[in-house]
């Protein structure tokens, strides 16, 4: 049994004094929302979840983005150290993909993302699936039988839109990855940041390009896909060629809301072998309640 964490949407708190001339793009717009939002996103709460992931020991974590908050070059060097500090193993232990605040301003003007690009790599025993056009994403890492495939949907936007995109070519390079490890029977879990269905938001915040990539997933198929962006707990499920595909977004890692959904939490994926040579995933959710504690919640995968 592999046990695969997944958590997202961390928002590393404190946020860094901003420099005037760092405030010239949507950042200033983000530093506003963010000045409301900051006793939402609570560094206790995380640290609280992550020591408790820690002792759950899983075989690795997965992170859907939104470890930032306005992207500063600061804030980016601070998400490495507390990556690096978590000390469950660094890059070979954690994947992180980005998301829509890690994106802020284009990837070229503010090269922040490069500081977590170790944990964004393929790994030596996934060479052979890397993206045909040498491009970062999709990326794949493999773990025994377990496959993360990673995509960005992390585009910079107007003030005031969250929202993302794959884009042609990823889309267009994830089907065939897809069916590769399928015929090597790799368990295949997708990273994306957007909910990546049709309608899981609004098209404010949505992925833009939901349809096509929905289409990909039904055609290719998948044995999880999980994502973030909407701070909420959330189960669905696509029909796919090759199975149902059950689709789950963590809440924020670091929220803290008396909304039952929204509180901050992160999920325990049990994979393995069933008896007829098919994969079998059991999810329990580890939720921090007001009080401080961490209860755990065993759900049921829309199958
Ligand atoms: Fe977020
Ligand atoms: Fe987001």
């Amino acid at each position: 049994m592999f046990t695969l964490a997944h958590l997202s949407d961390i928002h590393l708190a404190p946020l860094p004094a901003p420099a005037l001339h760092e405030l010239m793009s949507k950042r200033a717009f983000g530093y506003v929302n963010w000045q409301r939002r900051r006793h939402q996103h609570r560094r206790d709460v995380l640290d609280r979840l992550m020591a408790d992931l820690i002792a759950q020991k899983p075989d690795h974590v997965a992170m859907t983005g939104d470890l930032v908050n306005i992207a500063l070059p600061e804030e980016f060097r601070q998400a490495r150290a507390w990556l690096d500090g978590l000390g469950i193993g660094g890059p070979k232990a954690i994947t992180v993909i980005p998301g829509n605040h890690d994106a802020y301003v284009p990837f070229l003007r503010n090269p922040g993302v490069r500081h977590w690009q170790p944990y964004m790599l393929p790994n030596a025993a996934a060479a052979r699936f890397a993206s045909p056009s040498g491009s970062a994403f999709p990326f794949v890492q493999l773990f025994g039988e377990i496959a993360l495939i990673g995509l960005s949907s992390a585009r910079p936007t107007f003030p005031g839109m969250a929202s993302g995109w794959l884009g042609r070519r990823q889309i267009a390079e994830v089907g065939p990855i897809l069916d590769a490890l399928g015929a090597e029977n790799f368990c295949r879990v997708v990273l994306i940041h957007h909910p990546p269905l049709p309608g899981m938001t609004s098209w404010q915040r949505g992925l833009h390009d939901a349809s096509a990539f929905r289409d990909v997933l039904a055609r290719h198929g998948a044995e999880l896909v999980l994502h973030g962006h909407n701070h909420r707990a959330m189960i669905a499920s696509l029909g796919a060629a090759t199975g149902m595909v059950p689709i789950v977004g963590a809440p924020s890692a670091s929220l803290a809301s008396e909304q039952p959904a929204k509180r901050a939490a992160y999920n325990l994926f049990g994979i393995g072998r069933g008896g007829n040579g098919g994969w079998q995933l059991a999810m329990r959710s580890r939720v921090f309640d007001l009080d401080g504690r961490v209860e755990e919640v065993r759900q049921e995968l829309l199958l």
